[in-house]
């Protein structure tokens, strides 16, 4: 039994964390202390939102509201996505409280004591068209190690270096474009350049460290360290305790890592144990872990623990075992690039373990990973289902069937050291961080107990030897608790679920790993189960990444189709699950939907609707177009509207379907759809018009029984149809409008 202290890099709070965060710096900690708490030590993690600092500063700018209320925005959003998703933190709070600007500043009043910080004039930019320094992030330009554009001023997210005002060439002004000058300003610097050689011994010392993250920091060293600018010339941010000092405040990033120590002390005085920190810090058995993405490295491997010996008396990272990125479709997965990956919208369609399954089996812990979609829906119904949710369903459905509570047990010993042998794996490498592997080997466990039901046959034995059925049952049952308890980690909704059915009444967090080989109950009655796992739907062709390869058609004189442009058409039902205004363009919107699976789509329709009026509606989207970027955002679909304006209207109304079909069903009109990519040229070339029922039917549109009105008909030449999803359900307007309005 001992005490584990887990610090989890703090989320800018300048936005909605997504996939990325959470496989790079957020699952893999949760994962490592319930596995510390099953192994029966205590742990203290801590964690919240990074609210200082030009992160924040920029995105107000943007957004039109104060730092503070985006730091407390993208906080209670980001806060809850963590609780969502079952990450369990002992407390996950924010950087703008006045106990962590009162730590922040005696850590800096301690280490200038101790003579760490000194006064220095440096040079900064300074923008003369804004009249302002340009501190970090509002300046970009080229970096010059690895030649990225467009990277701030402050670090390099391509190679992770990070800058001094004057490093990056061609700077610029994020907001006039202007060449900045370069004048002086007086700061505090933090000397590091004397804890060098401390430094590189804690490095020697701590040979356990994954190998990027002892790559990166030996590089550092050996460069010789720099005296760093820990002020700046902002107004937002934990001020310098200084008189005089009173237009500066503390640079973001020294005080965002003081949030490790500050928020043990708000723990402790929140659970009623003020000195309770303490015990964490001050005892040098108690070992520190840091999680996070390896632009993060630096700063944990370096200077913080710097820091932190400056300060004295606390204790060092013990291990910093940073992730690589998340990649999706080619770069680094962000929102920009990746749509609607961010967590809301993610939860909004897929449950949280499903997610944590996913994210855990393509961790990026030693190199970059690949997420897709497509890979996400293989991995959930060709792993999880079919071998861990079909072993726990086999087990409990049979057992119930045939026994109703659990029978007697057999001999188990084989069982045992199966489960033994297994976790004697997955301990080890979780003790050491290895995630993937630790899933693996809970995978072969439950790849074994589906040869082994298949192997005992217990429906034969039912027939023939019903007290030795009874036994099987009762082993495999006894795998099924054990698989249980060593999934919790990852997937603890779950866990607990099959649990509950085999250890009703009790907690499988106190009951521990020492559980899984404990004997079952005997005659422990069971409920009627429910499978914890189901498909989810495969995203469809044109989902899939790669540049699809034109084939020549099957055979050569191909009879020309009806509604052949409508065809290449992919027309979903989605629904519309959040709002938010595009930073950069009045008139769009940025659209997270559900589409069955989930979909940004950047749409022109501010002038038509509200926030609120979009937020839960029903919507029709072209599911296949090419996705577009409009204005910097990707935007991977459209939404349906008919529009009067050529017929002299001024009205834009969202389509939708009559019914409340469930997201994703294809209003195809009964006609089937290519469904691969298409171009807006392509798009436009199918004609669909809004009419009156009336008019569509003097027109000849057979229209199913009980259509609405106004209707959507499809016409190629003189033959028309309604949009449909070919089984009765049509697509309408909420009100009329001028007949014959075009669809776009
Ligand atoms: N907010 C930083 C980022 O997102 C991470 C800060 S980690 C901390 O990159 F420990 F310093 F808070
Ligand atoms: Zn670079």
């Amino acid at each position: 039994m001992s005490k584990i202290f887990i610090g989890v890099a703090w989320p800018y709070a300048n936005g909605v964390i997504h996939l990325g965060h959470m496989a790079g710096s957020i699952l893999p900690p949760d994962i490592f202390s319930r596995y510390n708490r099953l192994s029966g030590n205590e742990v203290l993690m801590v964690s919240g939102s990074d609210q200082h600092g030009t992160p924040i500063t920029v995105t107000a700018e943007k957004e039109k509201a104060s730092p503070e209320q985006i730091a407390d925005r993208y906080h209670a959003i980001n806060k809850k996505a963590i609780e969502d998703m079952g990450i369990e933190f002992s407390l996950f709070t924010k950087t703008h409280t006045e106990n962590h600007i009162r730590t922040t500043q005696d850590f800096f009043l301690t280490l200038l004591e101790k003579g760490h910080l000194c006064k220095k004039d440096s040079m900064q930019y300074y923008c003369r068209s804004c009249e302002r320094f340009l501190p970090d992030r509002y300046v970009e330009g080229t970096c010059p190690v690895c030649g990225a554009e467009n990277v701030r001023g402050d670090q390099c997210d391509s190679c992770g270096e990070t800058f001094e005002a004057g490093d990056i060439i061609s700077p610029r002004c994020i907001h006039c474009d202007g060449v900045p000058e370069v004048r002086p300003t007086e700061h505090y610097f933090l000397r590091l350049s004397e804890f060098n050689d401390d430094l590189l011994a804690y490095l020697e010392n701590n040979d356990w460290w994954r190998s990027n993250v002892k790559t990166f920091t030996t590089n550092w060293l050996k460069d010789g360290l720099h005296d760093r600018a820990i002020t700046r010339d902002m107004d937002w941010g934990v001020p310098v305790p200084v008189d005089g000092w009173e237009d500066k405040v503390i640079y973001v990033w020294f005080d965002a890592v003081i949030g490790y120590l500050s928020a043990s002390k708000e723990y402790s005085e929140k659970v009623g144990d003020k000195d309770l920190w303490k015990k964490y810090w001050q005892d040098p058995d108690v070992k520190h872990y840091y999680f996070l993405g390896k632009d993060n490295i630096p700063f944990h491997s370096i200077i913080w623990p710097a820091m932190l010996m400056g300060y004295g008396g606390l204790n060092l990272p013990y291990d910093i075992p940073a992730n690589e990125y998340l990649m999706f479709r080619g770069g680094k997965l962000s929102k920009s690039r990746g749509g609607a990956i961010d967590i809301p919208s993610v939860l909004s369609v897929y449950d949280s373990d499903l997610i944590r399954y996913y994210l855990s089996a393509v961790m990026p812990d030693t190199h970059d990973s690949e997420f897709s979609w497509e890979d996400f829906a293989i991995k959930i119904n060709n792993e999880l289902v079919s071998t861990v949710g079909n072993y726990y369903h086999r087990c409990l459905s049979f057992t119930y069937k045939n026994f109703g509570s659990i029978p007697e047990a057999g001999d188990t010993s084989e069982i045992d050291s199966e489960i033994e042998r297994a976790f004697e794996e997955y301990d080890n490498h979780l003790k050491g961080c290895d995630f993937k592997k630790a899933l693996k080997a809970f995978m072969d466990l439950a790849h074994f107990g589906n040869k082994y039901f298949d192997q005992m046959k217990p429906w034969a034995l039912m027939k023939t030897d019903k007290k030795k059925c009874g036994e099987v049952l009762n082993s495999n049952l006894k795998l099924v608790k054990a698989l249980a308890v060593m999934s919790w980690p990852f997937m603890p909704k779950s866990s607990e679920r099959i649990w509950s059915c085999l250890e009703p009444g009790t907690s499988l967090e106190d009951s521990g790993y020492a559980s899984i080989t404990e004997p079952l109950k005997a005659g422990t009655v069971l409920e009627s189960p429910v499978p914890v796992y189901a498909k989810v739907e495969l995203p469809k062709e044109e989902n899939k990444m790669e540049p699809k390869e034109e084939k020549e058609p099957e055979s050569k004189e191909e009879e020309p189709e009806d509604f052949a442009k409508f065809r290449k058409l992919d027309i979903r039902v989605a629904e519309i699950i959040s709002a938010e205004d595009h930073p950069d363009a009045d008139k769009l919107f940025v659209l997270n939907v559900d589409a069955g699976e989930p979909r940004q789509i950047v749409a022109g329709l501010r002038a038509y609707y509200t926030k609120e009026q979009m937020v839960g509606r029903k919507v029709l989207m072209v599911f296949n177009l090419k996705p577009a970027k409009l204005r910097g955002l990707r935007s991977e679909g459209m939404l349906l509207a008919a529009d009067d304006e050529d017929l002299g209207g001024e009205k834009v109304l969202l389509l939708r379907p009559s019914s409340d079909l469930p997201n994703g069903t294809r209003m195809d009109s009964g006609l089937g759809s290519k469904g691969s990519r298409i171009e807006y040229k392509e798009f436009t070339e199918a004609v669909m018009k809004v009419y009156s029922r009336r008019s569509a039917s003097e027109m000849g549109t057979e229209l199913p029984e009980g259509s609405p009105d106004p209707v959507v008909v499809i016409a190629d030449g003189d033959r028309t149809l309604p949009l449909s999803d070919g089984k009765g359900s049509v697509a309408t307007l909420e009100s009329a409008i001028t007949d014959g309005a075009s669809v776009r």
